[in-house]
């Protein structure tokens, strides 16, 4: 097993980056249930929004050029356990901005950027790319300035279905000695092969509304984490309206009969409906 340099983690399961459910709430509560690390969703150098780092997670940058990267770490470096690139997302924004993995055929780039990232921090840094044809090229090239490679081997045109191809990130592993995090439909009845086989793996969809997976993961024990929970980190943090009501829905996986809640709970105005609605039907 290869170590990360200069990174404290608890163990090797992490909670991987995700647009629009990672919010500072959520990430609290993977941590707290024992998610070996946290990553923010993709955030762009030039974003005027507000970031919340309570988590000291590993921030996930996106961008096509180097605009802001220096003067963006040096804002929040102490804030944060590290910094990863995003060579991976395959939306149309990112087809049509030229970031993520409509990178990888700017090899030029991708280099620039990694260069800058690695100049303006000593923290761990990874980059997380999908399989293409340039991703073992890509590789090359973040071993000269990276401590970390992450690979969620599906193409672009795969999107998040169909099967993630691990034997392209074995071979991926084998062109590199840094630690490789292993990313793509781990779950609870795969995760000691992978360890075994990858330094690290995160888990995504499967802990969506259920932080609680990260407990069963890493035994560890605590009180499970409800919905509860959430709300009230959520008013803490100033967490929107629509944000919660987007975990609410999320919260509702794996219920009896989560269809019915999720299209009563889609229904519902306020805060205050969400809370009764929950405590109406023991929720939480
Ligand atoms: C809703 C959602 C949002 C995502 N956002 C990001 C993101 O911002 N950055 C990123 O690198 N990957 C993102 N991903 C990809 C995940 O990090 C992960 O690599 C992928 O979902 C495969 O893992 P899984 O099967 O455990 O979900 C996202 C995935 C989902 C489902």
């Amino acid at each position: 097993m290869r170590k990360i340099k200069n990174l404290n983690l608890r163990n090797r399961i992490f909670l991987a980056p995700m647009e629009q459910v990672n919010d500072i709430v959520f990430r609290l509560l993977c941590k707290k249930a024992g998610a070996g690390i946290t990553f923010t969703p993709m955030i762009h150098p030039l974003t005027k929004q507000k970031i919340i780092l309570d988590d000291k997670p590993i921030l996930q940058l996106f961008t096509s050029n180097l605009n802001g990267i220096k003067e963006f770490i040096k804002k929040y470096d102490k804030k944060v356990s590290g910094w990863d690139f995003n060579l991976g997302c395959p939306a149309k924004t990112a087809e049509r901005q030229g970031f993520g993995v409509f990178l990888h055929p700017k090899l030029k780039t991708i280099e620039k950027i990694l260069k800058e990232i690695r100049a303006s921090t000593k923290k761990p840094f990874s980059i997380k790319l999908r399989k293409s044809r340039y991703a073992l090229k890509i590789v090359l090239i973040a071993n000269k300035y990276c401590d970390v490679i992450i690979i969620h081997p599906r193409t672009q045109k795969q999107g998040y279905s169909g099967e993630p191809d691990i034997s392209f990130a074995r071979k991926l592993r084998e062109s590199t000695n840094l630690p490789v995090v292993y990313s793509g439909d781990v779950n609870e009845m795969n995760y000691k092969e992978l360890l075994k086989e990858f330094d690290y793996i995160m888990i995504g969809r499967k802990a969506i509304g259920n932080p609680n997976l990260f407990s069963i993961l890493t035994n560890k024990k605590i009180k499970k984490i409800t919905f509860e929970d959430y709300l009230k980190l959520a008013k803490k943090y100033n967490i929107p309206f629509k944000q919660i009501k987007f975990q609410a829905l999320n919260f509702t996986k794996g219920m009896k009969n989560s269809a019915n809640l999720r299209n009563k709970i889609s229904k519902l105005k306020t805060l205050k409906e969400i809370l009764s609605f929950y405590q109406k039907n023991s929720l939480i």
